[in-house]
């Protein structure tokens, strides 16, 4: 290699290396910088109200890339509709009352939790929260879970 070569590939490694950091420090900077209160609005799903969804019902909203399940009990809870195993999307099967995910057919029960592998986990959370009989999903981070808790169901 002969020593321009040599000085092109050290300044392409500099290059590459300045905007890494400059990458790295907006990511900080996002990180630590507060969220405003319109921002979570603006991350808050209106679902619709408690009376509209049918005990034992799953419903998909394709704009936020979730599903809302209510429980045969009543209690709500929303997932994230990328499979845990590779992030497929997964579809809910009403008549086999499953999840079945396309690629390599993993299934989750309508509280999220595997009923056939290779899925790792449950399908992610997204926060519910019920105020005046309106029911509201937070899309802004799903959340990891290892096995389905009573805590995760928003009730009425
Ligand atoms: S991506 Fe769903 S089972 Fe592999």
């Amino acid at each position: 290699m002969n020593s321009s070569r040599r000085s092109f590939v050290a300044k392409l490694w500099l290059a590459l290396g300045g905007a890494a950091l400059i990458e790295y420090a907006w990511l900080i900077r996002e990180f630590l910088r507060p969220r405003s209160a319109k921002a979570e609005d603006e991350m808050l799903m209106i679902a619709g109200e408690v009376e509209r969804f049918e005990r034992g019902s799953v419903t998909a909203f394709p704009a936020g890339r979730f599903y809302l399940a209510r429980l045969e009990d009543g209690g709500f809870m929303a997932f994230d509709r990328q499979c845990t195993h590779l992030g497929c999307t997964v579809p809910w099967h009403d008549e086999e009352r499953q999840f079945v995910c396309p690629c390599h057919a993993s299934s989750y029960d309508i509280r999220g939790e595997v009923l056939n592998p290779p899925a790792p986990r449950p399908l992610d959370l997204y926060a519910v929260r019920i105020e005046n009989g309106i029911v509201k999903v937070d899309t802004r981070q799903p959340v990891r879970r290892q096995t389905f808790e009573p805590s995760q169901v928003a009730r009425v």
